[in-house]
C-alpha cells in the first residue's frame, strides 16, 4: 500500500551539499600512494575511523503522495565507516591502506535486501504529509526514524562501536569494518544514545545521554568501566540511569564529564511530535527561554541537579569541561 501511495524521487543537492553526495563501497583495502608532509617519528601503527552520512541508492530520497511532500535532510543517510591503515613495512617505511563500508544496520540490511528505500522520510515536509509518513514508519517498523549509525566511532570496554543519536550503537570490526549487531548496553538502556558519549577522567567508565520525544524526554546513564577488580564491572552494565524529569524535549547533542559531574547544555532547542500535528514543525528553538547548563553529580538523582542559567546560545557540542577546586569549567 504505501508503495502505491508514495513515490521516492531524487532530492536534489544544492552545489554547497555536493560534498555530501553518496560514495562506492570499494571493497578490499586499497593501498594509498599519496602521502603529503611528514609522519612523526614517534607515530604509533594502527588505525584511523570515522563515519558519515553516506546515501543508499544513489542519494537522498524525498516521498510525495497525495498527502505532499516530505523531505530528508543531510544527515540522514546511512553510516558508511572510513578507515586509514597505518602500518610500517620490514624496512621501517610507512605504508597506507584505505577501506570503506557500510554500518550494517537493521534499517540498511532490509533496505539494501529489498534494493529500494521502505521507511518515508519524516524530518521535513507538509504536515500532512509527515504525520501520514511517521505513522506508517510506526506501522511498518515500529519505529520513526530509521537506524543510520552514521555519526561517531567509539570504543569502550575493549570494543568499537558506530552510533547515531536516535538508537543504541552497532558494534564493529575496526580492521574489517564488519557490523558484529547493535549494543544494549547491560541489556537495559533500550533508547536513544549521544554519539558523544564521554569517558570519565580516572575511572574510565562511559557516560551518555539519551534524548527521545515521548517522555523520558532525557536520561543519563553511566556505564561500567573496564579493567576494575570488580568482576561486574566489565564495561558491560548499566550501573546508574537518571531520569532528568523534563517537562519538555530538549536536544542534548553531547555530554560532558568531569571527575565528579556530568554536565549539559540546554540551549532551548526542543523536539515535539504535537507541534508538527498542529502544523507546526518537529524543532523549534525557544529563543525566549534562557539557556541553562546542568551540572549533575555523577551518581545523583534528579533532586541533586544543579542549573545554572546562561544567556541565550546554541551550543550543540561541549570542547572542554573540568574542575578546579570548588568550581566547574564548561
Ligand atoms: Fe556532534
Amino acid at each position: 500500500m504505501v508503495d502505491l501511495i508514495f513515490e521516492f524521487v531524487d532530492q536534489p543537492m544544492i552545489p554547497s551539499q555536493k560534498n555530501f553526495a553518496s560514495v562506492e563501497e570499494i571493497g578490499e583495502s586499497v593501498k594509498v600512494d599519496c602521502c603529503q608532509g611528514n609522519i612523526p617519528e614517534d607515530f604509533p601503527e594502527g588505525v584511523y575511523i570515522r563515519n558519515g552520512s553516506n546515501p543508499l541508492f544513489g542519494g537522498l530520497k524525498l516521498a510525495v503522495s497525495v498527502f505532499g511532500k516530505t523531505d530528508s535532510v543531510w544527515v540522514e543517510g546511512e553510516g558508511m565507516l572510513h578507515a586509514l591503515h597505518f602500518k610500517k613495512d620490514e624496512d621501517g617505511e610507512w605504508i597506507f591502506y584505505y577501506k570503506n563500508r557500510y554500518v550494517e544496520t537493521d534499517t540498511y540490511k532490509m533496505e539494501s535486501q529489498r534494493k529500494k528505500p521502505a521507511f518515508l522520510p519524516v524530518a521535513e515536509g507538509d504536515p500532512l504529509a509527515t504525520l501520514v509518513a511517521s505513522f506508517f514508519n510506526m506501522l511498518r517498523f515500529g519505529q520513526e526514524y530509521k537506524i543510520m549509525s552514521n555519526t561517531n566511532v567509539f570504543m569502550h570496554g575493549g570494543k568499537h562501536y558506530s552510533i547515531a543519536e536516535n538508537y543504541i550503537p552497532q558494534e564493529i570490526n575496526p580492521i574489517s569494518l564488519e557490523t558484529y549487531g547493535n549494543w544494549n548496553p547491560g541489556g537495559a538502556w533500550s533508547r536513544a544514545f549521544t554519539s558523544h558519549p564521554k569517558k570519565v577522567p580516572g575511572t574510565g567508565e562511559l557516560v551518555t545521554v539519551g534524548v527521545e520525544a515521548k517522555k523520558p524526554y532525557c536520561i543519563v546513564g553511566i556505564i561500567s568501566a573496564t579493567n576494575q577488580v570488580d568482576l561486574i564491572a566489565d564495561g558491560k552494565e548499566l550501573v546508574h540511569r537518571l531520569d532528568l524529569q523534563l517537562d519538555q524535549c530538549s536536544v542534548f547533542h553531547d555530554v560532558g564529564v568531569t571527575n565528579k559531574y556530568t554536565i549539559l547544555v540546554d540551549f532551548m532547542l526542543t523536539i515535539s511530535p504535537e507541534r508538527v500535528m498542529k502544523g507546526g514543525s518537529l524543532f523549534k528553538y525557544e529563543r525566549e527561554k534562557d539557556a541553562r547548563i546542568a551540572v549533575i553529580p555523577r551518581y545523583g538523582d534528579a533532586d541533586s541537579i544543579k542549573w545554572f542559567h546562561i544567556e541565550p546560545c546554541v551550543s550543540y557540542h561541549i570542547m572542554n569541561t573540568f574542575e578546579d577546586g570548588d568550581e566547574v569549567h564548561i
